[in-house]
């Protein structure tokens, strides 16, 4: 099946994009046995893991990628040590802190999947001004998932569907965190782990998967291009002949 370019915002303006993906997700795994195969604490790990996002989203916006949703924390991870969590709550404030302006110079939309309003008031805060500043942007979508469960996702979407009349396939994904975003064309799961974890599991219906054994801190953007490439290769027959 053709897939039709789609223009690229930010300061990269219009470009043909080859690989016909409108929309890429990524499960970031891989940051702990990064850091522990190299004797370090797994903070360390999950900061080389935010170097890698960074390094990634501004790849993205010369690729011809109109959304990319990355997976930070899930509905599970409050499971992890108090340490860790407390880690990577720091780490998102400072990403935001450090590359809002970044984003807003360069038509990058963000926005949140996930019940974020359950992270720490100093984090939501920051989030929400974050949000808005970026709101009118039309370049590239980042989606950041947090305190995201597809289950979740789709159980809330169920519930708004219901409480507005029929509950069908169109009318939950018409509730689903992601309905204002493009079709999910193609998920990443890097560190050899070939699951989804409860992660896009509706939108994933018909998406292409690639999984890599590179540990997430390890990637690069030629990683997305490869992958990229794979899926320009893909023959999407979305359950027809
Ligand atoms: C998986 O590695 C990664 C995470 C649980 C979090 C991903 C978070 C980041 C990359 C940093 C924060 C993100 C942003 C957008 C600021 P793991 O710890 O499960 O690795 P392991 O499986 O090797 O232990």
């Amino acid at each position: 099946m053709t897939r039709t370019a789609s223009p690229l915002g930010g300061d990269a303006g219009l470009r043909e994009a080859g690989h016909g993906a409108r929309h890429v997700a990524i499960i970031m795994d891989g940051n702990g046995r990064w850091a522990t195969k190299r004797f370090l604490p797994r903070a360390v790990g999950h900061q080389r893991g935010v170097e890698a996002v960074r390094r990634l989203v501004r790849a993205a916006r010369g690729m011809g990628i109109e959304a990319l949703t990355l997976y930070a924390f899930s509905t599970e991870n409050w499971r992890r040590p108090e340490d860790e969590i407390a880690d990577l709550m720091g780490l998102l404030k400072r990403f935001i802190l450090s590359d809002l302006d970044e984003f807003a110079a360069n038509g990058i939309r963000l926005k949140i999947i996930g019940d974020y309003k359950a992270f720490p008031a100093d984090v939501v805060e920051l989030i929400e001004g974050a949000l808005a500043r970026t709101a009118g942007n039309s370049g590239t979508t980042l989606a950041v998932a947090l305190n995201y469960g597809s289950q979740d996702e789709i159980a809330r979407a169920a519930a708004r569907a219901a409480a507005k009349g029929a509950i069908t396939p169109e009318t939950i994904e018409a509730e689903l965190d992601t309905a204002d975003m493009p079709p999910l064309d193609l998920l990443i799961r890097t560190s050899g782990e070939i699951r989804l974890s409860n992660f896009l599991l509706w939108q994933a219906a018909y998406a292409e998967l690639w999984f890599t054994d590179v540990l997430w801190p390890d990637f690069e953007p030629a990683h997305l291009e490869q992958a990229l490439a794979h899926f320009a290769g893909r023959e999407r027959r979305f359950g027809g002949r």
